[in-house]
């Protein structure tokens, strides 16, 4: 592949996309997804979340999931943690990388964490030593991008203020990834928090995280790549969504994704044919088959 003409993409559904269901997802039905995933080449999936099971009953058995799958070498598992025993267990899955999420908006981080954006922090500074102890990477969610379901219209200072605490928090050794958690964002609005947040990561560097509650990510999508942006999360078949940020609807799907890229002459190093035999395993398991 040319280096200038590569994009990254981080398949989320059988996390972002799992947690959202209704209905209980039998075990073996999830790790016959994220092997499917696995088949389709992504450099990287988000397998599942060490969370409390009160919380988010849907991914209680994230440690069953992660000991079934079938791990390739190339491809990074990661997983979202929230706290110190999240991060404790996520280790002892054997999980590639660690993930941990906050917020831009106070109103979201409370219910997401039950914390304040600052309490959010504090815990997760175990999570970052865990991950320094084991030399795992780690990524730094910044959810509610332009809005948030709580407190509404979300300013880019207040995004840039969150990212600052996750590079200090983590020494700057963390990747950036900017959710827009509602699915509601347009171009212009994309682009103003990463021309806000380029002050201290640089674009390339940036991971873009983009629901479709409006079917405006895709025209995001164009505009980011525009703006220097290489790196994107994506869900097959467009799983997704929050329990705690009512109103939004799935991630952008990879399918779609896949679609523009290549439309535009982007390299991905992506099988369609194998995403295409995993969204049938996400629509039966989904029931939306
Ligand atoms: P809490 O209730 O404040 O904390 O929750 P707690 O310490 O009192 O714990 C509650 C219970 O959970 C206790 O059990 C703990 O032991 C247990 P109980 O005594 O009731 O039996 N517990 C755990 N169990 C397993 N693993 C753990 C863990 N921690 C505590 N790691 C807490 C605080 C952070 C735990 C909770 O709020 C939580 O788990 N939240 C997770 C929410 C979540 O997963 N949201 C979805 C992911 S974020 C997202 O989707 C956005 C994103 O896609 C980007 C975007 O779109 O913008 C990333
Ligand atoms: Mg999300």
């Amino acid at each position: 592949m040319t280096e200038d003409r590569r994009v990254r993409i981080t398949e989320v559904g059988p996390r972002d996309g799992l947690q959202n269901e209704s209905a209980l997802v039998p075990v073996a039905e999830k790790i016959a997804f994220v092997d499917a995933l696995g088949e389709a080449g992504f450099p990287e999936i988000e397998v599942t979340s060490f969370v409390s099971p009160r919380w988010v009953p849907q991914l209680a058995d994230a440690a069953e999931v992660m000991a079934g799958i079938t791990r390739e070498s190339s491809i990074t598992y990661s997983v979202l943690c929230p706290n110190q025993r999240g991060a404790e267990a996520a280790i002892a899955s054997g999980a590639d990388k660690l993930s941990i999420f906050t917020s831009a908006s106070e109103g979201f981080c409370r219910k997401n964490l039950n914390a304040s954006i600052e309490e959010s922090i504090e815990r997760f500074r175990p999570v970052v030593e865990l991950a320094r102890q084991s030399s795992l990477p780690m990524r730094g969610y910044v959810s509610c991008m332009v809005r948030c379901p709580y407190d509404g219209p979300v300013d880019p200072e207040d995004v840039l203020a969150t990212v600052r605490l996750l590079l200090d928090l983590a020494g700057g050794d963390i990747e950036i990834a900017l959710g827009e958690t509602l699915g509601v964002a347009d171009p212009d609005q994309i682009e103003a928090v990463l021309d806000e947040v380029a002050s201290v990561v640089p674009v390339s560097g940036i991971d873009l995280h983009l629901h479709d509650t409006k079917g405006m990510a895709l025209a995001g999508v164009d505009r980011a790549l525009r703006c220097g942006v290489r790196s994107f999360d994506s869900s097959c078949a467009g799983l997704g969504g929050c329990p705690f940020a009512p109103g939004a609807s799935g991630n952008l799907a990879t399918e779609s994704l896949l679609d523009l890229l290549e439309e535009d002459g982007w390299e991905t190093g992506i099988d369609r044919a194998a995403v295409d035999r995993a969204a049938v395993i996400a629509n039966r398991i989904t029931g939306r088959g």
